[in-house]
């Protein structure tokens, strides 16, 4: 198979565009060029080659400015047999996979995420259910997202983030050792919560004018997760419907925890009961994800998803974790991410563009969080890895 890289640089003020196919370069115009090429793999996007010389074809530097949308998969795979839980994956859009750490690793896990939630002194305990209540905890979204307090830089969401077998994962998925990471948040769900409202939430990360595969999502779970006990909620197959659900444009629906207008998610897509059930009817099957202690789901972004509460006797244990090939990134992405990482600040799921610093402050009765930190409790290790995950350091 061949090998199609489109790049896009910058020289002076003007944008160069630039294709290699098997290391020939060649001229671009657009990128329905490369979809006519079926002989080759697209594998790379706004790949800089930096030695590269060559013609080039230039063009206005505009064209870069956000928001900007790639209308292709990043990585075009082509039907194969892996042999492993990658051919679930493209069947469905959606797998778990087990034993990715220990039991005894996610205790760990466990372990700190309670601890993290004392380190607040809000008065919360764990084995007290009446300190289960938005009073004695940090202030989250949906029951138990935590994105907020540096939360997305503590050491134990970094340890995570590089458990060898995790970053496995999105190395077979992607066939490059060469990867960046979100810097995602973590849930921490109280069963039986009194003091909530809650309601499904039913939405996809992925922009409808971006088409193809361009991001997944995961999460690596800690506890015991039963059907009774919350948690990831997937619209099994619906990746595969989301060029024909997006063929005509549609309206994000007005979801009462719907992020005001003001706050610009690129990527983030509600659907109403209507289009749930719209995909039901072509087939997709709403699915609870039941998880061990240890195992990870991944799930292609254009996936419908949600987080449901427990309702069992459970506390919900979850580190987000997305990683995309560095290549994906542009500088200016990489220049962003590097600022989001020194300020300790949250991402969005996407790893490689799309870097909108959550620089929302946690709200209490109106007020920020007389708790809030710009810090975490226990700053992550500075190892190679850390620094290539976060794209400050290349490969
Ligand atoms: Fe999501």
């Amino acid at each position: 198979m061949g090998v199609v890289q489109e790049t896009l640089d910058s020289c002076s003020d003007h944008q160069v565009r630039y294709i290699v196919i098997n290391n020939n370069l060649n001229l671009l115009d657009s990128i329905s060029d490369i979809q006519d090429q079926r002989d080759f793999e697209l594998i790379a996007y706004r790949n800089i080659p930096p030695t590269m010389t060559s013609t080039k074809v230039e063009t206005p530097a505009a064209e870069s400015q956000e928001p900007q949308y790639n209308n292709v998969d990043l990585v075009h795979f082509e039907p194969r047999h892996y042999g492993d839980w990658r051919d679930e994956f493209h069947q469905n859009g959606c797998v778990v996979i087990k034993n990715v750490i220990s039991p005894e690793r996610a205790e760990y896990y466990r372990d700190k995420q309670i601890q993290w939630l004392k380190n607040f002194e809000l008065g919360f305990d764990e084995n007290d259910e009446s300190t289960w209540t938005t009073e004695h905890l940090p202030v989250s979204f949906k029951g138990g997202m935590y994105f907020a307090y540096a939360a997305p830089h503590e050491k134990m969401a970094w340890e995570a983030r590089t458990e060898p077998a995790v970053v496995e994962i999105f190395e077979k998925l992607w066939e490059t050792k060469e990867l960046i990471s979100s810097f995602d948040g973590m849930n921490i769900s109280m069963p039986r919560r009194k003091d909530l409202n809650w309601s499904p939430w039913p939405h996809c990360d992925q922009n409808q004018n971006r088409k193809g595969m361009q991001a997944v999502q995961g999460l690596l779970n800690y506890a015991p997760n039963g059907p009774n006990d919350g948690g990831l909620m997937l619209m099994k197959g619906s990746s595969k419907l989301f060029d024909e659900f997006f063929k005509h444009k549609r309206e994000s629906f007005d979801h009462e925890d719907a992020p005001p207008p003001e706050i610009k998610y690129m990527d983030l897509f509600l659907f109403s009961e209507k289009d749930v059930n719209w995909f039901k009817e072509q087939g997709c099957e709403l699915i609870k994800v039941n998880m061990e202690p240890g195992d990870f789901v991944l799930w292609d972004s254009r996936t419908m998803h949600y987080a449901c509460l427990p309702e069992g006797d459970q506390i919900r244990h979850v580190q987000y974790i997305c990683m995309t090939p560095r290549r994906f990134a542009t500088p200016e992405a990489l220049e962003l991410k590097k600022q989001c990482f020194e300020n300790f600040v949250g991402t969005t799921h996407w790893p490689h563009c799309n870097i909108r610093p959550t620089k929302e402050k946690p709200m209490r009765n109106g007020e920020v969080c007389p708790k809030d930190r710009s810090e975490p409790f226990e700053k992550p290790e500075l190892t190679d890895t850390v620094l290539r995950l976060a794209g400050v350091k290349e490969y």
